[in-house]
């Protein structure tokens, strides 16, 4: 099993739904994905999607799903909202990447670096930044650019992810029935899961060699 966490202390970057469009990504690649959601901030309904979407917010409850799913094939992602310092330092033991949310936003910039900087503290050795809701006008992707995203080290910069409206519908299905997303989300999932399968497959590669 290899194991994500998507974290950010700053709210609405995005990390639940990353979670959904890597879980997407990884269903469209025919790899089965295990979606922990465990932000108790916010009530869930799992209804049919095409991925492994699970009600993990009791830390009981998330134990016995990882213990179930730990010896299988797949990615399990966990959604890793709120400032939860215990669960911070659980995910920085246990899984074998850490994304950072980041939107053109200065507050996103600073609370990630110094989220990154925590989950360092606590052990966890692959922490990478991603840059998402990034514009498709090309004026102002670089006015964000300049403004915030130069203010991250561009060695940890993972990838970037575009700005997509329709991305709501997949948050929107926490409350109603799940329905097939379009192409242009289908095709922002699929980017995602090769940004993170390539990141994923270089630090297994590390970890042979060291080995
Ligand atoms: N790439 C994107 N393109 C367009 N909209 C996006 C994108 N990513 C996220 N959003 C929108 O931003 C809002 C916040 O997203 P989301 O709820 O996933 O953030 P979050 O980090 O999980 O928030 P919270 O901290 O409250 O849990 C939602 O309305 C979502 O649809
Ligand atoms: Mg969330």
């Amino acid at each position: 099993m290899r194991g994500i966490a998507i974290a950010q202390e700053k709210g609405g970057v995005g990390k639940t739904t990353l979670c959904h469009l890597l879980a997407l990504g990884a269903y469209w690649h025919k790899e089965q994905a295990y979606f922990m959601h465990t932000d108790n901030r916010e009530p869930i309904a799992v209804h049919g999607r095409p991925y492994g979407y699970y009600d993990a917010r009791e830390p009981e409850r998330l134990s016995i799903l990882i213990d179930s799913v730990i010896n299988k094939d797949g990615v399990c992602i966990i959604d890793s909202g709120g400032n939860r310092p215990e669960f911070d330092k659980w995910v920085s033991q246990s899984v074998d990447l850490v994304i950072i949310p980041v939107i053109p936003d200065y507050e996103a910039v600073m609370l990630g670096i110094a989220h990154r900087e925590n989950l360092a503290s606590y052990g966890a050795k692959h922490v990478k930044f991603l840059l998402n809701s990034v514009s498709s006008n090309r004026n102002e992707q670089q006015r964000d650019q300049r403004e915030y995203f130069d203010l991250l080290p561009s060695a940890d910069i993972l990838g970037k992810i575009g700005k997509v409206a329709a991305v709501k519908r997949l948050r929107e299905s926490d409350k109603t029935a799940f329905v097939t997303p379009p192409t242009n989300v289908n095709n922002l999932a699929r980017k995602l899961y090769k940004i993170v399968n390539a990141e994923l497959t270089a630090i297994e590669r590390e970890s042979a060699i060291a080995a």
